[in-house]
């Protein structure tokens, strides 16, 4: 009976496309958009190039034996075949790849006395605390939304208060653990602007595929009015909808848990709210930002991310949950 080769074409096309499709796009380590992620990827092609090869030689040296009519091979060839491809091939190979890859580490530095960005990055349950440190500057605090200047390294110190998280920008460069009571390391240079995705690498807990973050990378003098744009305090309610959801945020004590830069509202426990109608997404990385997202993830945060820490306020009158909604909305 004939074998069903023709039905394997589709199958072998929609692998293709399948594994095509993961090579481009905001969060891919295949499409590097940093030095860091351009050395990984060539690390890989080096790698895969390497094991292709010795899986080919192995593959060609097997059907050969079966298909030798020869007489078997001398002790002393065995023995030479064996050490030869046992021992010295592997030694010469591995080396050659570990070389490669140690050889490149250090480009991932920056000396510590070079005037660069800092970002300290701390990772909480389950969200992303931002905090920019530009040279000569004073610090500035946002969440969720990173945005970077291309061409020039941004050195991040990352930590957490308590669980273990991992920081990854796969299209920037490599991650870095975050884990209590340390500060790790890790510096990333953007090589052209665009938007990419940030994530959680490491298992933190229920949340842990739910704690994403926006990265925007933009030229130096956008990344400096974004910085000023960000200094400003929140913005004054211009409609009367906007003053009732402030009064509202305030009286409800949402200012416990959150800073809304020019209010009462100094809280460090959840994100700083003071733009935070300007961000692309809501809930790191997990809704995008609009008043009815807003309202619903104030009246039910668990509903919508199991694991979240903020508290449901499903409780307040609509027009309140309206109003607040609105106001949020209208810090950009
Ligand atoms: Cu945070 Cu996984």
């Amino acid at each position: 009976m004939p074998r069903p080769a023709a039905r394997l074409v589709p199958l072998d096309g929609a692998l293709l496309v399948l594994v095509a499709t993961g090579c481009s796009g905001p969060q891919s380590a295949l499409d590097p958009a940093g030095t860091g992620a351009s050395w990984i990827a060539e690390l890989l092609s080096w790698m895969a190039s390497g094991a292709t090869l010795v899986w080919l030689a192995v593959v060609a040296l097997a059907i050969y034996a079966i298909r030798s009519d020869r007489d078997p091979p001398s002790e002393r060839t065995a023995r030479l075949l064996i050490l030869g491809g046992g021992a010295v091939v592997p030694t010469v190979v591995l080396g050659t790849l570990l070389w490669f890859g140690l050889a490149r580490m250090p480009d991932l530095l920056v000396p510590p006395d070079e005037p660069t960005l800092h970002v300290a990055v701390s990772g909480e349950e389950w969200w992303w605390r931002f905090r920019y440190e530009p040279p000569g500057e004073p610090a500035l605090e946002t969440a969720n939304e990173l945005r970077l200047p291309v061409g020039a390294p941004v050195r991040f110190t990352v930590t957490t208060p308590d669980v273990i998280h991992s920081f990854w920008i796969p299209s920037l460069g490599p991650k870095i653990d975050l884990i209590p009571g340390r500060v790790n390391h890790l510096v990333l240079e953007p090589t052209r602007v665009g938007e990419f995705r940030g994530v959680c690498a490491e298992y933190c807990g229920i949340a842990h595929a739910l704690m994403a973050f926006d990265v925007v990378v933009v030229e130096p003098d956008a990344f400096e009015a974004w910085i000023a744009s960000r200094r400003a305090p929140a913005a004054e309610p211009d409609a009367a909808l906007e003053a009732r959801g402030r009064d509202a945020f305030l009286s409800h004590g949402c200012g416990a848990c959150h800073t809304i830069r020019g209010t009462p509202a100094e809280g460090l426990v959840g994100p700083d709210l003071t733009h935070v109608g300007a961000r692309p997404t809501l809930g790191a990385g997990l809704l995008p930002n609009t008043p009815e997202t807003l309202r619903a993830w104030i009246a039910r945060p668990e509903q919508l991310k199991p694991g979240a820490r903020m508290p449901a306020f499903a409780m307040l009158p609509d027009e309140e949950l309206d109003a607040i909604a609105a106001y949020l909305d209208s810090l950009e």
